[in-house]
């Protein structure tokens, strides 16, 4: 019988079990902008999560159908809940939306490959997301912060299109006043209250400098975004395979059976979203 929360966690359920969702409860909504809403999930009695940073979880809402959405809070903040950063674009994202706490959804995962944060002791990291790409990488951000003493210098580079679409603003406030991180945030199209760099996130690459041979840069953004972001990056002399990027495909099953999330022989959801550029700079259909 289990008894207590930290007994076994989803990331451990039997091959068998990977399609049954298993019904999560909303305990908390917070809008961040007009189209994206986080969401606080707590896991029936007993079961944690046992998630990794860059990991994702399929995401039902009963009788609309199934979402996958990246994990956007920190292992390392856990507490028997996460929380699911969710923009609104179609059929189960719009219901997700008009659901309030107490509301119940299926949650199956977590699936994929996340970061390999023990790879990134003792190394700088320089994260570089793009709108919607913050979500994800705040579960490591956070993870990071949380065992601060274990890295060494964390840049993060963020942008959106306009300073409405910031994500996560409170949380960007509080890494922007932390002496241990360096924050730089742009948008593409400023207005009366911007004071910040105008321009997309390559133009902040100009205001650091970096030792590459001891830097991990992260990226997940837009896909457009990629190409410009990997040209600065390796303009930089950070190695392929230290720079790490989350891949988003059309998925369904989330565990490698149904073919949906294909890039040429690599199946995204299983060898991914999170891959090192060198593993997938030769697949054509990647980027
Ligand atoms: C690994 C992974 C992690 C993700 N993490 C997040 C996240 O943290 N937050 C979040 O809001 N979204 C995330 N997404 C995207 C999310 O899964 C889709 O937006 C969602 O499935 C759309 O479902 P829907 O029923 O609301 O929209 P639909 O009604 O199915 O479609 C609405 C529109 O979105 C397009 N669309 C649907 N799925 C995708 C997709 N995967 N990629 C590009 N366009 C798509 C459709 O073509 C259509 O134009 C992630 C996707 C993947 C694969
Ligand atoms: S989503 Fe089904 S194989 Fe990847």
């Amino acid at each position: 019988m289990i008894t207590n929360r930290t007994q076994t966690t989803l990331a451990r359920q039997a091959e068998d079990k990977l399609f049954i969702p298993v019904p999560a409860r909303i305990t908390k909504v917070e809008s961040l902008t007009a189209l994206e809403k986080v969401f606080t999930l707590e896991l029936p009695d007993g079961i944690s999560l046992g998630h990794r940073p860059g990991q994702f979880v399929e995401v039902s809402v009963y009788g609309i159908g199934e979402a996958p959405i990246s994990i956007s809070s920190s292992p390392s903040r856990s507490n028997g809940s996460f929380e699911v950063c969710v923009r609104k674009v179609g059929d189960v994202t719009g219901a997700l939306h008009k659901l309030e706490p107490e509301a119940r959804v299926g949650v199956r995962g977590p699936f994929g490959r996340g970061f390999p944060i023990e790879k990134f002791r003792g190394k700088d990291l320089l994260f570089a997301p793009g709108g919607l790409g913050l979500a994800p990488l705040r579960s490591l951000i956070n993870q990071v912060i949380d065992e601060r003493a274990h890295f060494g210098r964390v840049i993060i580079l963020y942008g959106a299109r306009t300073p409405s679409e910031l994500l996560f603003k409170d949380e960007l406030k509080q890494w922007g006043e932390r002496i241990d991180l360096e924050v730089l945030l742009t948008v593409d199209r400023g207005d009366d209250t911007w004071k910040g760099n105008v321009g997309v996130i390559t133009t902040l690459f100009r205001f650091i400098s970096i030792h590459p041979r001891n830097t991990i840069a992260i990226t997940c953004g837009p896909p457009v975004m990629y190409r410009f972001v990997l040209m600065e990056l390796l303009g930089k002399n950070i190695s392929e395979g230290n720079i790490y990027l989350s891949l988003e495909r059309r998925m369904k099953c989330g565990v490698g059976k149904c073919g949906h999330c294909q890039i040429n022989n690599v199946y995204a959801c299983q060898s991914g979203p999170v891959f090192p550029y060198n593993e997938i700079k030769g697949l054509e259909e990647a980027l």
